[in-house]
């Protein structure tokens, strides 16, 4: 995407809606103030949980204290809202309009309200990758047990070093048939390899499947854009690099991949005009009204109303602050850790290339160094950072400032000093 489409809108719908005039809102790029009250010296585990800035606090304040004054009269203030949330969603990856997304609970309902909606027949294929996060997983191997699917795991953990390989081995796959849908994420969440989704969605597009994206460990830093890469699917949750908070995610389904869901999941919500009969008088309650032909049949009923607050405040920091000006600022934080950290003898999983790079810094320690052993002293002296599946991962978004560089490699010389010891 050009950067003049990932600008954030000045006015119009989807211009921030909270900071127009508080100028102490106002995010700045290496800058914590809005984050006012966190505890570690350095934050770098926003691939982890994003502690919610002060707007989010806000956000979220503002709309208990409208519900504490109006009780259901406040109701249409954030459905309003949610509409504006969607919108931005829509506009953040690419989407043609706010009817292709849903709000959901987290990432992992969104991918189960499309394992178990899909239009699987018996025999059909879908492809998975080894090294992916469960939550991207588990979901298809359930539905492939009701449905009489095939589960076929290629061998992702190869992405960073064999990326040709791996997506021989796709299309390979792909040409044997009956691969329905290839399930990937964007961002490994323990290497922090940016996939390469554009080759992954045409190699699906020319073989019939379709693609489905787990984007949480990516949106918020990187750009997405499903109609030029090709994706079928998007699921995110809030509470990682969008920095909203837990308990609130999206789904995106594109208008060619909606037919393909059969509504086995839906709620009272799912209706059309499903809550004519709250308002607008008797003769209206009914139980056969249709179910919803837009992705929106999935949210079937009253939703995390605090975490989509929490989640538009968020959003709109990014969005103000430049998503492209956010990944480059980040990467500087990350090119003045990698470096010395490489020369403490840490091999690097940060790809050369700039495309297939995201917003986490992911290192092995030097030979015989215990990860957690060192994680665990690394967060005892004030750097927050986390070990998924073994690595150690540092994942700083626009607060962090680059000078917080310096801290981190005094830190992990004096962790390995400490663990050697
Ligand atoms: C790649 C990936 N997918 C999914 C999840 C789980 O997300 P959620 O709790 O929103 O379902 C995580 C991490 O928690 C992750 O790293």
């Amino acid at each position: 995407m050009s950067k003049e489409a990932l600008a954030v809108p000045a006015t119009g719908p989807l211009a921030p809606a909270l900071y127009k005039d508080a100028p102490e809102l106002t995010p700045r790029l290496g800058n914590r103030d809005l984050f006012g009250g966190l505890e570690p010296l350095v934050y770098m585990n926003h691939a982890g949980i994003s502690p919610p800035s002060v707007c989010v606090r806000k956000a979220v304040t503002t709309l208990l204290t409208d519900y504490g004054k109006k009780g259901a009269s406040a109701y249409p203030t954030w459905a309003a809202q949610r509409a504006r949330l969607r919108d931005k969603l829509a506009w953040l990856i690419g989407a043609p309009g706010a009817t292709s997304i849903a709000l959901t609970l987290n990432t992992t309902r969104g991918i189960s309200d499309v394992a178990l909606c899909f239009d699987w027949k018996p025999g059909d294929r879908v492809v998975l990758f080894s090294g992916e996060f469960p939550a991207n997983v588990t979901p298809w191997q359930q539905a492939a047990g009701t449905f009489g699917v095939e589960v076929v795991m290629l061998d992702g953990r190869r992405f960073p070093t064999d990326e040709a390989g791996v997506l021989a081995d796709l299309e390979a796959t792909l040409e044997q048939g009956r691969v329905r849908l290839v399930a990937a994420s964007y961002v490994q969440f323990q290497t922090g390899y940016r996939l390469p989704l554009a080759d992954i969605g045409k190699l699906c597009h020319a073989h019939g499947a379709r693609l489905f994206v787990d984007a949480v460990q990516g949106l918020g830093m990187v750009s997405l854009d499903v109609q030029a890469f090709g994706v079928d699917f998007v699921a995110c949750g809030a509470h990682k690099w969008l920095m909203g908070t837990e308990g609130a995610g999206f789904l995106y389904a594109s208008p060619e991949a909606v037919p393909l869901l059969t509504p086995r999941v839906a709620g009272w919500l799912s209706h059309d005009d499903a809550a004519t009969f709250l308002f607008e008088g008797p003769d209206l309650l009914r139980h056969d009204r249709p179910i919803r032909t837009d992705i929106g049949f999935l949210e079937g009923a009253n939703l995390s109303a605090m975490s989509f607050a929490a989640l538009e405040a968020s959003l709109d920091l990014i969005l103000r602050l430049g998503l492209e000006e956010v990944f480059e600022h980040v990467q500087k934080v990350n090119d003045a850790i990698e470096g010395p950290a490489k020369e403490l003898g840490f091999r690097s999983l940060r790809s050369e290339n700039p495309e297939r790079r995201s917003g986490s810094l992911c290192l092995l320690p030097p030979e015989g160094v215990d990860v957690i052993a060192l994680q665990r002293e690394i967060v005892r002296q004030g750097v927050a950072c986390a070990t998924p599946d073994g690595y150690l991962r540092f994942s700083p978004h626009w607060p962090n400032a680059v000078d917080e560089a310096d801290q981190v490699v005094l830190t992990l010389e004096h962790a390995l000093g400490v663990v050697r010891a």
